[in-house]
């Protein structure tokens, strides 16, 4: 079954926590929570005292994005506030088997995110560590962006590979994600599907989170 994680990136920040219970009472599965620091790319979001004030009004699995350089120094802080699945760039680490590690001890599950111009290459040697790899498919820093359909080559070479190697990881797919786009990144493997623009701007949410999760 596919999960849906609405990205609250595109949510009314002035009511966050109105604005999670929304799509979690309409059927979403996850809450994808993105973190941005101004620097690995340039808006700067939400940060742990955010998820710890979250946490206290939603029991939702929290599925927190780190678009941020050193992710290292920012696990335990998540952890602690109540994040549940921590992502980070394969692109902002040089030790990013170290970082997984550090993320399972935390109590969390541990994602790599790949950008649409980094190879899979980059994680296959991390892959039996892994509980999931996140396959951006717009470039990362902004909502509302166009699906990027070369991606949807690698998703399903991630998928063959986990397949073959019997591995226990989860694929999730974030950017550009809406009721059309969705069919074939469900098609190429995908497991958990994050959309932002479409769920928070579309009029019947419930229906928006039904029509992504086909
Ligand atoms: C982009 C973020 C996404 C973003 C997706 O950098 O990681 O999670 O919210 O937004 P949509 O679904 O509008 O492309
Ligand atoms: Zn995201």
């Amino acid at each position: 079954m596919t999960k849906i994680a609405p990205s609250i990136l595109s949510a009314d920040f002035s009511h966050l926590a109105d604005e999670v219970k929304r799509v979690t009472d309409a059927g979403a599965d996850y809450v994808h929570i993105d973190v941005m620091d101004g620097t690995f790319v340039p808006d700067i979001t939400i940060g742990s005292p955010v998820v710890k004030s979250l946490r206290k009004t939603s029991d939702a699995v929290f599925d927190v994005h780190l678009m941020v350089e050193h992710p290292e120094t920012q696990v335990e802080s998540f952890a602690e506030a109540g994040a549940d699945i921590l992502t980070f760039h394969a692109e902002a680490v040089r030790h990013s088997h170290r970082i997984v590690q550090q993320i399972k001890a935390s109590g969390c599950k541990a994602g790599i995110a790949l950008n649409p111009g980094t190879s899979l290459a980059m994680i296959e040697e991390l892959l039996q560590d892994l509980d999931m790899v996140l396959i951006m498919t717009v470039n990362p820093g902004f909502g509302g962006q166009r699906f990027i359909e070369s991606q949807l080559d690698k998703i399903h070479m991630l998928f063959h590979t986990i397949k073959e190697m019997g591995f226990d990881c989860d694929i999730e797919v974030d950017g550009g994600i809406n009721a059309k786009t969705s069919e074939r990144v469900r098609d190429a493997g995908a497991n958990i599907l994050v959309a932002g623009s479409a769920i928070y701007g579309a009029d019947d949410v419930k229906a928006a989170i039904a029509a992504i999760r086909g």
